[in-house]
């Protein structure tokens, strides 16, 4: 299929910005928003009830999303989740239970070590689950079920809609198995139905804050470093930040979970360090304001990526404040992803690179 950028100067800004709409077209085919209850697509069964455990492995932008899940299947369906870079897992030889599920995600579906992992669970006699895009790729053909994300080709090699597509996949499985696991109750399954139903409309909103963004990009751009915080589900979202900004605008980012300032990264914190920290108001916020005051002790330069009553709480302490819509829990991580997204796309359109063709990156890597 042709695709064109139409109006937009790239294919990730398309991208980014068609993410309301292709996120609605995967939930629906996870939820049922009359009925307020998770429905899976035709023809796929899983019996999340006999799990004892469940092993998901990925590659770059969809292993964060892998993690963002594990997240969600240890709270919302107490199941247990062993979760590995691909590359890692497939010479782990890592024991399994033949009979449980391997969930795989990849927009390609042709990622090289993803592959190789997915058959060898396959070989142990485990029950292969595939979270992709592409519907005719090696690993939807090779897994048992398959659970389509419905983001339309993706063309930016920085993954985006793809990313945020595989998490409203992943969070809708979390809420069936947590129901067919009797964790969650019908009431607690509808109002999670609900609220997650509302994605499309905040990811509405979300999309408003780039002109913010815009202006940040700027001063990013005159550093040479950036570290990226956030806590539970944040911390995969920290490392997607940071994978986002090195991939397109060159500058060396990293990602940190904000309990481990302290162990390390606080050894960095100067006047020329920008902390990026992702941190809706949420259960463990004011743990990650500590964070904040910490940095910006040391003079650091923070920006805050949180919501009006984090805003109101914390920013004070930081450099530039992103304030997001407010919305629940389970919403937040794919939300807070349009952020992380666009702030990572500006720098790299105000420094000139490549943005849709970064140097040495590739697409799909189906060799080793
Ligand atoms: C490459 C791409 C990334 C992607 C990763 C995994 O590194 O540049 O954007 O996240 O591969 O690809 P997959 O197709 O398996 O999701």
């Amino acid at each position: 299929v042709q695709v064109d950028k139409g109006n937009y100067r790239h294919f990730m800004q398309k991208e980014i910005y068609e993410q309301p709409e292709v996120i609605g077209h995967t939930l629906s085919r996870y939820l049922n928003l009359n009925k307020l209850c998770t429905t899976l697509p035709k023809g796929t069964s899983v019996d999340f009830a006999a799990l004892d455990r469940l092993v998901i492995s990925a590659c770059g932008t969809a292993f964060y999303a892998g993690l963002i899940g594990k997240y969600w299947f240890e709270k919302y369906a107490r199941i247990p989740v062993d979760i590995d870079i691909a590359s890692e897992f497939r010479y782990r030889e890592m024991p399994v239970k033949a009979g449980d599920l391997a969930l795989f995600i990849s927009q390609s579906g042709e990622t090289a070590d993803t592959l190789a992992s997915l058959r060898y669970c396959k070989q142990q006699g485990m029950r292969i689950g595939a979270v992709v895009n592409v519907p005719e790729s090696t690993i939807a053909r090779e897994a048992d079920v398959v659970f389509p994300t419905v983001a339309g080709a993706e063309i930016g090699v920085a993954s985006t809609k793809a990313f945020t597509c595989q998490l409203s996949v992943l969070a809708s499985l979390a809420i069936h198995a947590g129901r067919a696991r009797g964790v969650l109750s019908a009431e607690r399954e509808a109002e999670l139905v609900r609220m997650l139903g509302e994605v499309p409309a905040y990811a509405v909103k979300a999309l408003k804050v780039e002109k913010d963004l815009e202006k940040l990009s700027q001063p990013l751009s005159k550093s040479n470093h950036a570290l990226y915080l956030g806590r539970g589900t944040n911390f995969p979202l920290a490392m997607e930040g940071a994978l986002k900004l090195k991939e397109i605008s060159y500058i060396h980012a990293e990602g940190y979970a904000a309990g481990e300032l302290k162990h390390g990264p606080i050894a960095l914190i100067d006047e020329s360090m920008p902390v990026i920290v992702v941190a809706p108001h949420d259960e463990i916020f004011e743990k990650t304001v500590s964070n904040v005051q910490e940095v910006a002790a040391r003079g650091g330069r923070v920006i805050l990526i949180t919501d009006a009553r984090g805003a109101a709480e914390a920013g004070i302490n930081a450099w530039k404040t992103i304030v997001m819509p407010d919305v629940p829990e389970i919403a937040a991580p794919i939300i807070h992803a349009i952020p992380v997204q666009l702030l990572a796309y500006h720098t790299a359109v105000f420094m000139g690179t490549d943005v849709d063709q970064p140097r040495n990156l590739a697409k799909s890597v189906t060799v080793e």
